[in-house]
């Protein structure tokens, strides 16, 4: 039996040709998905969401060939898809003149995010329903991405129909979204694969996305947890749980590491559940704030740094 036999992708593929949202693991994060050709069905998700409708989604799509449909390829994407797909690199590409996807994905803009998630559950579900699945992370708009299916279901409970149990993300923070416009190639967020593997590739430095509203998972206070952040902290204080990263590292009852040994993938891997987990600590042993460790900015540390920047974020 392949996986496409399996009850739940078919029952999911159901919900989802009807018009319904399941709940799909990727290796980045839990994605909330809607057939992305069906307005009501994406309409659902922003509202599952409480999103703002200005917010682009990103869609998610079998591969190259089925990407073909719906966006302009230049030769850069395609040698980008090549390199990087199935995996976190979302690509923002022109929308093709009568693309079937509906305008509430990308937001009133003339382009679409597009990538090939290198999981077997979501790839199972796009290849049963034949359709480009719309998804997002599926969490409540602001508040930390799912890496697990508890996750997903503590945070949007009945707004969707079903949820997917794919075990914990093996990467943990969403796509690198990268922005193509010719040879132009811009970073709009960092992300799962390294800043470093896609410049390598394509021979030159990114370009740095403007910070406007293009880019928004780019909202800055975002991914936020209800403790206060103290960021770049290099001991506990009292009256703070800890989460560490390497040798420096907390103690007590409120504190957990996000790599012992140091490694930027395990620590990635581990930050949202871990970031939930110290929120639930902190606020059963009366803590205010979540002091955080020190973490380099190279390779998955850009996009480990760029998620707790906005956790730590001033909220409205
Ligand atoms: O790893 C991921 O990318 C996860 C999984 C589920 O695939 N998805 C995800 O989606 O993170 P979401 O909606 O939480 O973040 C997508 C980001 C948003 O910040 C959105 O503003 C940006 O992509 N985006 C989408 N379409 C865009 C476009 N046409 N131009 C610029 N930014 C876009
Ligand atoms: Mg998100």
């Amino acid at each position: 039996m392949t996986v496409l036999d399996h009850k739940d992708i078919r029952d999911a593929a159901r919900i989802i040709n009807d018009g319904g949202l399941v709940a799909m693991p990727t290796e980045t994060v839990y994605g909330l998905a809607a057939d992305a050709t069906n307005d009501k069905a994406v309409a659902k998700i922003f509202e599952a969401k409480g999103r703002p409708q200005f917010n682009p989604l990103i869609i998610h799509v079998a591969g190259v060939e089925m990407a073909r449909r719906y966006v302009e390829l230049p030769p850069l994407a395609e040698k980008l898809m090549a390199e990087f797909w199935p995996g976190p690199l979302t690509l923002v590409l022109p929308r093709k003149q009568n693309s079937e996807i509906s305008l509430l994905v990308s937001a009133g803009l003339d382009t679409i995010g597009v990538r090939t998630p290198k999981h077997e559950l979501a790839q199972a579900l796009i290849k049963a329903t034949d359709r480009p699945l719309a998804a997002p992370s599926a969490n409540r708009s602001g508040t930390i991405s799912p890496t697990r299916a508890e996750h997903v279901k503590d945070g949007l409970g009945a707004r969707v129909d079903m949820i997917l149990d794919g075990g914990p993300c093996p990467v943990g923070v969403e796509s690198t979204i990268v922005k193509i416009d010719g040879e132009d190639v811009t970073l709009l967020r960092p992300g799962g694969i390294a800043r470093e593997e896609i410049e390598k590739r394509i021979g030159k430095p990114l370009a740095a996305g403007h910070g406007k509203i293009e880019a928004p998972g780019m909202m800055t206070s975002h991914y936020a947890p209800d403790a206060k952040m103290r960021l770049n902290a290099r001991e506990q204080k009292d009256g703070e749980a800890f989460l560490g990263f390497g040798e420096i590292a907390g103690s007590g009852p409120a504190s957990l590491n996000l790599s012992e040994s140091g490694d930027l993938a395990e620590a990635a891997a581990n930050l949202f559940a871990h970031l939930r987990a110290l929120d639930d600590l902190a606020a059963t042993h009366s803590l205010q704030t979540i002091a955080v460790a020190p973490v380099p900015m190279t390779a998955l540390g850009e996009a480990i740094n760029d998620r707790l920047v906005r956790a730590a974020a001033p909220r409205d």
